[in-house]
């Protein structure tokens, strides 16, 4: 809803540079720390101890990924989901996950995780209104965008695994903002951990929110992007 006119905005004075890169120069490129909207949610220590499981709680929702030119990653993200049927039963899910990054050769991008990943759940209207479980889902994202704006600055786009887009990124720190990249914790639950692509979480991220689509303004926008873009469009 919000985003739209922000990326009409960035149309000027950028150049199409379609085509294929090698992980490490894609790595090089995603590299920072990068959050949505007010960038509240930032990765690192300030809310997550994995640890012992628990988290800090920023001010307001929003999504952060932090990469490495080396092909770490770590994700914070902290939304609420709201119910229709129960419009007073909004839930707050905050989630935390870390690994390595692969760059497909058709420029999507996998987050694999290590495997200590967790999230928090608090739900009002359950028997149980605070949980805590393991979250460590492999995540596809379908293709990924870089806008480089004179004046606005950089723009970071991730599209999930069905296409549609994650809120739009930032860059809020020099570099990567992060925990330790090895293991954080060990625990029984590692050994039952999904693998595989199951990626809900990126689309709950985006229930709600409208879709929109760049297709009509692409070849003007895109400065840097995944290959594998297009095909989602059409
Ligand atoms: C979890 O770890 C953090 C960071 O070490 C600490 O500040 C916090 O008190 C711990 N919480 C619990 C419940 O152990
Ligand atoms: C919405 O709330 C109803 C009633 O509490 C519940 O049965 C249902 O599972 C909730 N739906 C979601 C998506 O949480
Ligand atoms: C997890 O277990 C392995 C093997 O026992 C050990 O080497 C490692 O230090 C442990 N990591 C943490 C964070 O406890
Ligand atoms: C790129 O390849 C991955 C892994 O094979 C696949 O899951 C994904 O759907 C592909 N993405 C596009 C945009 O074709």
């Amino acid at each position: 809803m919000l985003f739209t006119p922000l990326i009409l905005a960035l149309v000027c004075a950028v150049v199409p540079a379609f085509g294929q890169q090698d992980s490490a120069t894609v790595m090089q490129t995603l590299q920072g720390t990068w959050s949505s909207g007010s960038g509240a949610v930032i990765t690192g220590p300030m809310y997550a101890n994995p640890a012992n499981k628990t988290f800090g709680f920023p001010k307001n929702t929003g999504v952060c990924y932090s990469f490495t030119s080396d092909g770490h990653f770590e994700s914070l993200r902290y939304r609420y989901n709201s119910n229709g049927t129960a419009p007073q039963c909004i839930t707050g899910v905050i989630l935390w996950i870390h690994g390595t990054v692969t760059v497909e050769s058709n420029g999507s991008l996998v987050l694999n995780p290590l495997m200590d990943g967790y999230q928090q759940i608090q739900d009002p209207c359950a028997a149980v209104s605070n949980t805590i479980e393991d979250y460590n889902d492999a995540e596809l994202y379908q293709a990924w965008q870089m806008f480089n704006d004179p004046t606005l600055g950089t723009e970071l786009l991730l599209y999930s695994f069905d296409g549609s887009p994650v809120a739009p990124l930032r860059p809020v720190a020099n570099g990567p903002n992060m925990l330790p990249t090895q293991l954080l914790r060990n625990d029984s639950a590692q050994a039952t951990a999904t693998a595989g692509l199951t990626t809900q979480n990126a689309l709950a991220m985006n229930n709600g929110r409208r879709r929109w689509s760049v297709s009509g303004t692409m070849g003007a926008l895109t400065v840097v992007f995944g290959v594998g873009l297009g095909s989602l469009l059409l």
